[in-house]
């Protein structure tokens, strides 16, 4: 298949500058869901990473133990929480977001896997799925045609061989990516460096991003990004392009002013503003 390159001209087409008499009930409201004990840094930087990538609003639903985290590093985002104490249980909510994220930090337990499911079979809307999301989806294949069509999955290499299998070489997992893209009439985020973007029937390559990105994190800054793109109306394909061509670009900008070693994933965030610039 041929491959296009995300060029910055590729993507000026995409962008789209907030119309001025926007308001934050027009820019979109996106939730984020995941989080767990220990794992809340995850879930947060989703958050954070959302709400400076232009949505008007941000919902966080994670785990009671969450609470007091979520309210204090990000006090701009709304949060909902469950009963369930250091896990998700229970993915039950009443807003109507436009766009939702799932996954980062969320864990694997029995409990969160049906909590999983049963969101699954009600969800309607546009959706990223990310981290152990995948994972779970890994376990579980059948569970894969409750995606709605155009959900983004975001696979690192090693979430991609559990959801896809091991194949002999780089090349052939990707064939296979494309393949199960188009099957299952989704949007494939296939994380590394470069990062890979297929809807099943066009590939296209990044060009931004350098090893800086190499440290825990960066990919639930993503899920964050493209989340927010999608809430505020960008189709599947294009807030994927967006996202991950940003998300690159923080890293270049940064570059010359931190190096790679200094960079973590919240200097992701404190970019963004350039790179959307
Ligand atoms: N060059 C360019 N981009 C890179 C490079 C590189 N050398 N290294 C990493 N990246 C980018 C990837 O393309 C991707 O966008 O950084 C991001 C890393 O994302 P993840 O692998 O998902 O890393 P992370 O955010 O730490 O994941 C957090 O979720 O996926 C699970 O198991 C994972 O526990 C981990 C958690
Ligand atoms: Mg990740």
């Amino acid at each position: 298949m041929k491959t296009t390159r995300l060029t910055k001209s590729h993507i000026q087409k995409i962008y789209r500058p907030a119309n001025p008499k926007t308001h934050k009930g027009t820019q979109g409201h996106a939730l984020l869901i995941g989080g767990s004990y220990g794992k809340m840094g995850s879930i947060t930087l989703s958050v954070k990473a959302a709400l400076h990538s232009g949505a008007g609003l941000v919902t966080a639903f994670i785990p009671e133990c969450g609470y007091q985290i979520l309210q204090t590093v990000v006090p701009e985002a709304m949060v909902i929480t469950d009963m369930g104490h250091k896990h998700l249980s229970n993915i039950q909510y009443e807003i109507e977001p436009n766009a939702i994220g799932i996954g980062p930090g969320i864990g694997q337990e029995q409990g969160v896997q049906h909590a999983f499911h049963e969101f699954l079979r009600r969800v309607r809307k546009p959706l990223v799925v990310d981290a152990d999301g995948l994972n779970i989806l890994s376990q579980k294949k059948d569970w894969i045609s409750l995606l709605p069509k155009n959900t983004i999955l975001t696979p690192h290499p090693k979430e991609l061989s559990r959801l896809i299998g091991e194949f002999a070489s780089e090349e052939d997992s990707k064939e296979n990516a494309i393949r199960f893209a188009r099957q299952h009439k989704l949007i494939l985020v296939l994380k590394g460096a470069p990062t890979f973007i297929t809807d099943g029937n066009s590939l296209f390559q990044n060009t931004t991003g350098n090893a800086a990105l190499a440290t825990g994190g960066t990919g639930d800054v993503l899920t964050g990004i493209i989340t927010a793109l999608l809430a505020q109306g960008y189709e599947a394909l294009d807030a994927a392009k967006l996202g991950v061509y940003l998300h690159g670009l923080t890293a270049d900008l940064a570059l010359p002013e931190t190096g790679t070693e200094y960079f973590v994933a919240s200097d992701v965030i404190r970019y963004l503003g350039k790179a959307f610039l």
